[in-house]
């Protein structure tokens, strides 16, 4: 049976699913606060991770090993890494890396995590195209597949924006997927992550950020939502 895992960094967007969630329980692990239930008819566990890769993990590895999820989704907002993508729009991943993970001295590509066998971690595919067709449903037109580049760092300027879409070739910016995609990786777990976009990762992010986290974080719980709807439908076929 399946039981979905949803991860998300921000407080307004956990907040917005709970209020949904029926057959609320919860208990804490890590620091964190684990929310178990039934969105959408579906069984799902629901946690508020924090910031950064770390966090991202734990969190990832507790879902995995206490709530016994048999997918895993990651949403929230990210910085738009290329012309395409507006603030507000929707990106689904098609796979996620790195941008801040360098063994390059010791010959391996730039991103790649030693011991892994992938550079970038790939998305299940019919969690991509549920996904997808949920963000579609959301805000019709507007939503993207592609990488997801995650790394320890807010990027606000377009210095390092530009080198990040060098590296990585990425089509979005954020703190936490690629983490999540890994841990899904290790653990033979279909992942795919969901964001909405809340800034450009440019010298004017620091702005735009507070100003649309909020409709962003609002996004993502939609989203997320729908998503919990399709696969409990997938599951009926
Ligand atoms: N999340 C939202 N915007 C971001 C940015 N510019 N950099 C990293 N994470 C983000």
């Amino acid at each position: 049976m399946t039981k979905l895992g949803i991860i998300g960094a921000m407080e307004q967007e956990v907040e917005t699913l709970l209020e949904a969630l029926r057959e609320q329980t919860s208990w804490q692990k890590a620091g964190s606060t684990f929310y178990e239930g039934i969105l959408e008819e579906l069984p799902v566990a629901i946690v508020q991770c924090g910031v950064g890769k770390v966090n991202a993990a734990v969190c990832a590895q507790i879902l995995c090993d206490h709530c016994h999820v048999t997918h895993l989704v990651n949403t929230g907002i990210a910085g738009s890494l290329c012309a395409e993508l507006d603030i507000g729009d929707l990106v689904v991943s098609r796979d996620a890396m790195y941008h801040d993970f360098d063994c390059m001295k010791f010959g391996y590509p730039f991103g790649k995590v030693p011991g892994m066998d992938t550079v970038a971690f790939p998305a299940d595919q019919s969690l991509m195209e549920a996904a997808y067709a949920a963000a579609e449903q959301v805000n019709p037109g507007h939503a993207r597949i592609g990488r997801v580049a995650s790394g320890d760092q807010f990027v606000a300027s377009k210095a390092v924006k530009e080198q990040i879409i060098a590296r990585t070739q990425g089509i979005c910016t954020e703190m936490e997927g690629a983490a999540i995609a890994q841990t899904a990786y290790r653990n033979r777990l279909p992942f795919v992550i969901l964001r909405a976009i809340s800034d450009k990762a440019d010298d004017s992010a620091q702005m735009d950020y507070p100003t649309f986290e909020r409709i962003a974080a609002h996004r993502c719980a939609q989203v997320t939502r729908s998503l919990a709807r399709q696969l409990k439908a997938a599951g009926q076929k």
